[in-house]
């Protein structure tokens, strides 16, 4: 079955190709193209190659690659890892979730014209099929369909997660405290890794709500037209850039500080309660 109903390509202004969907209005990669965007918000400013060549294991390393879309970040992420790994056997797991394969799917289709996905046929058929594919030996990759929010979470926990759905808009059930905690369970358990976790977002509610559910948040790279993006951790020394007491603020007097709590993304000012819980939080103690 095609896929040319609900998704489109598009030339991105830098002259790269990539994938619109038209049901929700989105361009993925649309800062940039496929492979810069992954690269730079998420696979260089996470360290990817350093950190896993450095692993010691024997736990495998591993990915969570949330909102697996067209698979652009998990390609660059297994083409980084693979040139950096050279002959080494570093036991690696990709666990990428999703919700609806078509974007996928469509993308197969267009696979000569999507550059990024070229060479890449067989494990992307592979994973469709089998919901697991063997990029290389020391890689599995994983697909888990169905709805992040929802799920248990069964992987490993990860050193390096790619958060990628649409935005708060489209896809509220992704960017809800309830999620951001699911979540933070997982890598705060005592012998959990050192965890980073990168997303395009600048929003003060996102980064509120990833606060409040646990995590250490700070500033992440530029990348395409986004001056600022956001890097979330399991660990404060992680951060380069963490938000800080001028940060907290701006949060009092911003009319965007309400942190998402179900499927409610109206914007708002962060009430009384909840700026008493944030200013509470490990990383803002002994600012001032
Ligand atoms: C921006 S695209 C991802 C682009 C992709 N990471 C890449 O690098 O090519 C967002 C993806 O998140 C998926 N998604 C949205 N809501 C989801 C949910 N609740 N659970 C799992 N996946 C979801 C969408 O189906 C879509 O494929």
């Amino acid at each position: 079955m095609s896929h040319d109903a609900a998704f489109e390509l598009v030339t991105l202004k830098g002259g790269g190709r990539s994938i619109r969907s038209k049901a929700h209005g989105e361009t993925m990669h649309i800062g940039t193209d496929p492979r810069t965007e992954p690269l730079e918000l998420h696979v260089t400013q996470q360290r990817l190659a350093e950190r896993v060549s450095g692993w010691s294991g024997p736990a495998p390393f591993v990915i969570w690659d949330i909102g697996l879309g067209p698979a652009g970040n998990a390609i660059t992420a297994i083409e980084v890892i693979r040139e950096v790994l050279g002959g080494k056997s570093v036991p690696i797991e990709i666990h990428s979730y999703e919700i609806s394969t078509d974007a996928l799917e469509f993308a197969l289709e267009h696979a000569a014209e999507l550059e990024y996905l070229n060479g890449w046929e067989t494990s992307i058929r592979e994973l469709l099929k089998h919901g697991t594919a063997f990029p290389s030996p020391s890689i599995t990759w994983r697909l888990h369909r169905g709805d992040f929010s929802r799920q248990p979470h069964d992987a490993l926990a990860p050193s390096v997660i790619f958060f990628d759905p649409y935005s708060p808009a489209r896809n509220s059930e992704m960017w809800n405290l309830e999620t951001f905690r699911l979540m933070w369970e997982a890598v705060s358990a005592p012998d959990a890794p050192a965890c980073t976790m990168t997303n395009y977002t600048r929003s003060t509610s996102v980064r509120v709500t990833m606060l409040l559910a646990g995590w250490f948040v700070g500033t992440g790279v530029p990348t395409g037209e986004k001056e600022v993006t956001t890097m979330a951790s399991n660990r404060l020394d992680l951060l380069k850039e963490p938000l800080d007491a001028a940060w907290l603020a701006r949060v009092r007097s911003s009319t965007n500080a309400d942190p998402m709590r179900g499927r409610n993304n109206e914007r708002g000012p962060i009430s009384a309660e909840d700026y008493a819980r944030l200013i509470a939080h490990p990383q803002f103690q002994g600012l001032r």
